[in-house]
């Protein structure tokens, strides 16, 4: 499938999608976003994509929402569309594992795409921020969610509120990003990382990942029943029983993916 905005491709078993808009540098207009979405549901139908990366150009990630496009629109046109309720949720809603490959700006849009993610990692040039507030506006996609939860209310609050720019090594201090790497090695580095992920059974993986994001969602309490009910439910998987034979008779266990 072919796009206007994007470039999606299957490497082996890693979904790779490239944010494709270099002289906008990378803005998220409406375009994209449907193209975003559309890879995505390929890739979540497509049974030997068992990771997925997402990243931009060397220059910018995402520079954000496409400011130019949002310039006429009025609250009853971005109310009446739930504007970006559509697309933009898309990659958190995203049940295999995604990680994002960050070079150049993650402003804005861009950054909450990236925090949309499930794994970031950073090339030594990148760069985060929401500057909403020097536009008149709000991060709208998560931005003063999920920046707060993964860097804390010191920063996230003075970020959001002054528009200052996180280099890559303070958002590894700060939590934001899992790994940085030297800007020539971010896209090795991020298909290694999805190629070992995708290389245990899908499955297992699904389940780690849907336990992680539930301690943003519940109490302790309800996490902890809930990631013992899904290592419960491990012990239905055929891929469980291969692994722990496969440990016992020292091998490497050949994962079905069910
Ligand atoms: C539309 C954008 C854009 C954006 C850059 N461009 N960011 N177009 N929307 N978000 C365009 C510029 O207009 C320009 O096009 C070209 O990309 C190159 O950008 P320059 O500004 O010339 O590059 P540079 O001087 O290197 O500055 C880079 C930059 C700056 C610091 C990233 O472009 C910038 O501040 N961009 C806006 C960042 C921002 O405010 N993002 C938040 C958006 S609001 P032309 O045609 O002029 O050459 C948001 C809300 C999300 O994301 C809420 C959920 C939907």
């Amino acid at each position: 499938m072919t796009y206007e905005n994007i470039i999606a491709e299957v490497k082996g078993n890693v979904g790779l999608i490239t944010l494709n808009r270099p002289k906008a540098l990378n803005a998220l207009c409406d375009a994209l976003i449907a193209d975003l979405a559309a890879a995505l549901d390929a890739f979540e139908d497509d049974e030997s994509v068992r990771a997925i990366v997402i990243t931009g150009s060397e220059k910018a990630f995402a520079a954000g929402a496409d400011i130019k496009e949002m310039i006429d629109r009025d609250y009853m046109d971005v109310y009446k569309a739930d504007f970006i309720t559509k697309g933009w949720t898309r990659m958190a809603a995203c049940r295999k594992p995604t990680i994002a490959a960050v070079s150049g700006f993650a402003l804005g849009g861009g950054c909450e795409l990236a925090m949309s993610c499930d794994i970031m990692i950073a090339a030594d040039t990148a760069k985060f921020g929401q500057p909403e507030i020097t536009i008149g506006t709000i991060p709208g996609a998560g931005g003063t969610q999920r920046l707060t939860r993964a860097i804390g209310k010191a920063k996230a609050m003075e970020m959001c509120l002054t528009g200052r720019m996180m280099d890559a090594q303070e958002a590894e201090r700060s939590g934001l990003v899992a790994r940085v790497v030297p800007v020539d090695s971010l896209m090795d580095e991020a298909m290694k990382l999805a190629e070992k992920i995708a290389s245990f059974s899908a499955p297992v993986a699904m389940k780690v990942k849907e336990s992680v994001n539930k301690a943003f969602e519940m109490t302790l309490a309800e996490g902890l029943m809930f990631e013992r009910r899904e290592f419960h439910s491990t012990f239905a998987l055929e891929d469980r029983a291969e692994g722990m034979k496969a440990f016992g008779e020292k091998r490497k266990p050949e994962f079905k993916h069910r």
